[in-house]
């Protein structure tokens, strides 16, 4: 090997090392992207999946079907006029569960303000953040590849009862 290539080498290996500190920086732990996300609007990163939540508590979509794997954009719209403290939707997707679980796990995080999401999340393999009056969010992510049924929820206290659904992966 010649000095020349040595080097050439040691600087890539370099560049990529900053490359990578670079791509860990910025905290906040909110939505960790892929680096290239900057283009999200112009390059989806997968199917929209319009749902829409409203005063009545009721999510316009009860179900979503996806191919195992696929990749997913969830878009939830409040479309509610009632404030925020009284009326907040979410979309927290889960795994494999019967429905009175579902419920429970619902319950158990009614005092998680203001995410009313659980400390633990391994059970939570999606989820939008909770969504006031005409907010709107997305939950990108990709489909279980174990086909199966998935439940969906709202975790705002009281809402599990109506606001839930299912993801059908086959
Ligand atoms: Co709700």
């Amino acid at each position: 090997m010649t000095p020349l290539s040595f080097f050439a080498r040691s600087t890539i290996v370099a560049c990529a090392s900053l490359l990578l500190l670079a791509g860990c920086g910025g905290g906040g732990g909110e939505a960790q992207k892929p680096a290239a996300e900057p283009s999200a609007a112009s390059q989806p990163a997968g199917r929209l999946v319009e749902i829409t939540s409203n005063d009545s508590m009721q999510f316009s979509l009860k179900e979503i079907t996806a191919a195992p794997g696929e990749a997913l954009r969830v878009s939830l719209h409040n479309v509610g006029k009632m404030p925020k403290a009284a009326m907040a939707h979410n979309w927290v997707l889960l795994v494999p569960m019967e429905e009175s679980a579902v419920l429970g796990f619902a319950q158990s995080l009614a005092t998680r303000a203001p995410s009313y999401l659980p400390e633990d999340m391994s059970k939570v393999l999606a989820h939008t953040r909770l969504l006031g009056p005409g907010e709107r969010d997305e939950a990108v992510f990709n489909a279980p590849k174990e086909p199966g049924k998935y439940p969906f929820v709202c975790t705002f206290p009281g809402h599990a009862a109506l606001m839930k659904g299912v993801l059908v992966v086959q």
